[in-house]
């Protein structure tokens, strides 16, 4: 039953349609400008300010640069087939990768450590609370990845099953009768929910039916946000993602309501702009709603894909995570899909938020998960698609190199979380 949910939430998802939509967008993007890196160099902090705010938060600490470390006594931190949330889109041993040492790297920080992932912590820490993650796949990716990571503190006899009601997925162990717009979890023992919300876009749109969204033509209703937003406001944690979603060439902008007589479409290029009003959209109404004492904010920075790579010196397009079984060493590197115009976009709105009296944490996961191309399913997961024996010849050409296996980078990501969520007040 509950199976059979996520087999329609997914069918959908055609994993092609995306990668087209990202190789069109990493052709066309392959120009960094490098200087931009220069700009937005992270201040560097004196030791004496260090010292002075450590003790209200985690942010002075930059786990975001550092190096992988090969390292199979601590990873990973479950298995895959003892996790019973992992979805077959990640369950790359499932479907048969034979190389396992992408479970067994660990993220080492140049300056500190990353707190170990203590679940029954973590659990005491959100009792009676709900968390909240909003998002695309990749961010489904990682809230599977937390499911796991907590799986083995949470009694064994609890009831613990995955339900859709609408876009929001929780995790729980009563099936809540399914008001339009939800997918559910729900701790019993802790009277916590984690839930997911399916919003790939923040704003409204035609992509967000969970049972239908792949949509070819996207229509962005690029000032609306309330009737998803509406679901999100007595969260305690939320955590953002968007950035895949925008990478289509042309989008259709939307002002009026679907189907008003009214309404005026526009077909528009301009990829930077429409992801900055919906970030615009997405940031006033953050402003407005949620309540400062209450709700912490988390934005992740975009996950990088490997639909192309540096090898050796140039960039080369015949290459993709087919078949990679290392990260990449080399420090300085920076893949294509790690777009520092949409970067600098997400990071203007957190900073102009802030500015405003709201703080959200960024997450500055792009570049250590740059490093993985190792990482992604390539052909070990369940495709909702049927692939053609033309494809078959040619695993590079369905290979997924967007999400990312399960266990791996996602919990990586998490434990980051963990860490900002563990030592708040
Ligand atoms: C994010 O991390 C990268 C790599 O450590 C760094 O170069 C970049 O400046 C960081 N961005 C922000 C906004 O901190
Ligand atoms: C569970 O948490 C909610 C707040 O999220 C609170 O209103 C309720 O009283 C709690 N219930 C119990 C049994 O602790
Ligand atoms: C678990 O929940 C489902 C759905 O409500 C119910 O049918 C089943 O009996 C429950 N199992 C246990 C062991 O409580
Ligand atoms: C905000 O949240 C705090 C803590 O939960 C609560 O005491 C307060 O009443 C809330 N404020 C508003 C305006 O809802
Ligand atoms: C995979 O990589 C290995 C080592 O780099 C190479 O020997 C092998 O031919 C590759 N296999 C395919 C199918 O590309």
């Amino acid at each position: 039953m509950v199976l059979k949910t996520w087999e329609i939430f997914f069918k959908y998802h055609h994993l092609g349609g995306l990668l087209l939509v990202a190789l069109v967008a990493a052709a066309l993007y392959v120009k960094h400008d490098i200087s931009y890196w220069n700009v937005v160099k992270k201040r560097v902090t004196s030791k004496e300010e260090q010292l002075a705010t450590k003790h209200d938060s985690t942010t002075n600490y930059d786990f975001f640069s550092g190096r992988w470390v090969y390292d199979d006594v601590s990873y990973p931190l479950y298995k895959e087939e003892q996790c019973s949330f992992v979805e077959d889109s990640f369950a790359c041993e499932k479907y048969g990768r034979k190389d396992l040492k992408y479970q067994q790297w660990r993220w080492q920080p140049h300056h500190c450590d990353i707190p170990r992932f203590d679940g029954k912590a973590f659990l005491e820490k959100i009792r009676g609370k709900k968390v909240l993650f909003v998002g695309d796949s990749l961010n489904r990716n990682q809230w599977v990845s937390l499911l796991c990571l907590i799986e083995s503190s949470i009694s064994p006899s609890s009831n613990k099953s995955v339900t859709l009601a609408g876009n929001l997925l929780y995790f729980h162990d009563i099936i809540r009768n399914s008001c339009n717009f939800f997918f559910l979890l729900n701790l019993k023992e802790y009277n916590a929910t984690i839930g997911f919300y399916w919003s790939p876009l923040l704003v409204e749109s035609n992509c967000d039916d969970p049972d239908k969204h792949s949509v070819k033509d996207r229509i962005i209703r690029i000032t609306s946000i309330e009737k998803h937003a509406r679901h999100w406001t007595d969260a305690d944690i939320l955590v953002f993602d968007s950035f895949m979603w925008w990478l289509e060439p042309t989008m259709t902008l939307l002002w009026g309501s679907f189907g008003s007589s009214d309404a005026i479409y526009k077909r528009v290029e301009m990829r930077l702009r429409r992801y900055e009003m919906a970030l615009n959209t997405w940031s006033d109404w953050l402003e407005i709603n949620i309540n400062r004492t209450k709700t912490k904010l988390f934005f992740m920075s975009l996950s990088p894909y490997h639909l192309v790579y540096v090898k050796g010196e140039r960039w080369d397009v015949q290459q993709n995570c087919y078949n990679e079984t290392e990260p990449i060493f080399k420090e300085e590197y920076w893949g294509i899909s790690t777009d520092p115009n949409m970067m600098h976009i997400a990071e203007s709105t957190i900073q102009k938020l802030e500015k405003r009296g709201l703080k959200i944490e960024y997450l500055n996961i792009t570049h250590l998960s740059d490093y993985r191309k190792d990482a992604h399913p390539s052909i070990y997961r369940k495709f909702f698609h049927p692939i053609s024996e033309e494809q078959l010849a040619s695993p590079k050409s369905y290979s997924d190199c967007v999400h990312w296996c399960l266990p791996g980078v996602p919990d990586i990501w998490n434990q980051i979380l963990y860490s900002y969520i563990i030592n708040s007040s």
